[in-house]
C-alpha cells in the first residue's frame, strides 16, 4: 500500500481524492451508501453570505460526453450553514472544506470571516467565477485585476488554507493563477465549468432557463488537463485538478500533469461512490509501477 497522505497549505488529506462542490451537497446526504470518512475532503456545495433560490428550472440538460448547469449557488446562506449544517458535520474523520461564493467583494470577505471561526472547517475554496453585481455583472475570476482584487481582501480576512478555484473561461489561465498566487492564495483548484449553451431544434427553446449555463463532464477533461499542465508550471503553490474526471485513470492523468490533488464532480451523479474507487484505483497504479508514494507521481509527464 502506497502512501497517499498529500498536503495542500496547512491541510492534511489522507488521500488526493476530494468532492467537488455542487456535486455532493454536504456530504452526510452519502453517509448510507459509502464510508465518507475515506474521502480526502468533501467540498461543501457554494455557500454565500445571504440565502439563494437559484435560477429558475429547466436548470440542467445532458449534452454529449457532458451535463450543463445553471442551478445558480441555491443555499440557505452561510448563517444557516453555521447554525444548522455544521453542527452535523464537524464529526466526520475527513476535511470539510466551505466553498465561498459572493456577488461582491463584502459578500465574500463577510463569509469567509464567519468561516474563518468554524474550528473543523480546516480550508476555504474561493469560488472567483461568480458574476460581480457591482460591476456590470462580469465575473471577479475573467480578469487578473478582479480576481487579485478579491483574493487580497478574502486573504486579509481568512488565517486558514485558502484554495482558489479558477474559471476557464478566460484568455490565459496563467495569468489569473499568478495574479491570485500573489495575494496569498495557498492553492489553485481548476477548472469551474466552462460557459456553453444547448437549444431543443424542435421548440426552438434553449434547453436552459438562462439560456447559457456551465458545461462539466467528461466533454471538457482535455481543455481542463491542459490548463493544470499549464498552471502546473507557471506557479510555485499546489494546483488542485478537477474538470471530467470519471475513474482512476483520468485522476493519474491529472496528477502527471501537475495536480498535487484531484475533485470528482459530475461522476458523482453516475456513481456517489466514485471517490471511493478513484483512490483506490490510484492506489493499486502506484503498487504495480512501485511508487512508494502518491507524490511522486505530481508533474511526472515524460515530455
Ligand atoms: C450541478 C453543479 C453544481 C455546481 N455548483 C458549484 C458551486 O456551487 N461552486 C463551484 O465552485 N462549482 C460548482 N460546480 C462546478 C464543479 O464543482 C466542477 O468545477 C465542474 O463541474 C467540473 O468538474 P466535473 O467535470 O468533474 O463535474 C457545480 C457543478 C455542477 C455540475
Amino acid at each position: 500500500m502506497a502512501d497517499l497522505n498529500i498536503k495542500i497549505g496547512s491541510l492534511n488529506l489522507k488521500n488526493p481524492v476530494m468532492t467537488a462542490s455542487g456535486t455532493f451537497g454536504y456530504g452526510e446526504e452519502f453517509a448510507d451508501f459509502m464510508d465518507i470518512s475515506q474521502i480526502g475532503g468533501i467540498i461543501v456545495k457554494g455557500t454565500t453570505l445571504n440565502p439563494r433560490e437559484g435560477n429558475p428550472y429547466p436548470r440542467m440538460a445532458e449534452t454529449p460526453s457532458g451535463m450543463l448547469n445553471a442551478v445558480g449557488l441555491q443555499n440557505k446562506g452561510v448563517h444557516y450553514f453555521v447554525n444548522s449544517i455544521y453542527p452535523g458535520l464537524k464529526d466526520i474523520n475527513t476535511n470539510i472544506i466551505v466553498n465561498v461564493s459572493g456577488s461582491c467583494i463584502d459578500d465574500y470577505v463577510q463569509t469567509a470571516e464567519i468561516i474563518n471561526e468554524l474550528e473543523h472547517i480546516p480550508a476555504i475554496e474561493l469560488n472567483i467565477s461568480c458574476p460581480n453585481v457591482k460591476q456590470g455583472g462580469m465575473a471577479f475570476g475573467v480578469t487578473a485585476k478582479g480576481a487579485a482584487e478579491v483574493v487580497k481582501q478574502v486573504r486579509a480576512a481568512y488565517k486558514k488554507t485558502l484554495i482558489v478555484k479558477l474559471s476557464p473561461n478566460v484568455t490565459d489561465v496563467t495569468e489569473i493563477a499568478r495574479a491570485v498566487e500573489e495575494q496569498g492564495a495557498d492553492s489553485v483548484s481548476l477548472i469551474n465549468t466552462l460557459l456553453g449553451m444547448a437549444i431543443d431544434a424542435e421548440t426552438r427553446r434553449p434547453l436552459l432557463s438562462t439560456i447559457t449555463g456551465g458545461l462539466s463532464g467528461p466533454a471538457v477533461k482535455p481543455i481542463a488537463l491542459r490548463m493544470v499542465w499549464q498552471v502546473y508550471n507557471s506557479v510555485k503553490i499546489p494546483v488542485v485538478g478537477l474538470g471530467g474526471i470519471m475513474n482512476w485513470k483520468d485522476a493519474v492523468e491529472f496528477m502527471l500533469a501537475g495536480a498535487t490533488a484531484i475533485q470528482i464532480g459530475t461522476a458523482n451523479f453516475i456513481d456517489p461512490i466514485t471517490t471511493q474507487r478513484v483512490s483506490e484505483g490510484i492506489n493499486d497504479y502506484l503498487d504495480r509501477k512501485g511508487y512508494k508514494s502518491v507524490s511522486e507521481i505530481i508533474g511526472a509527464l515524460e515530455v
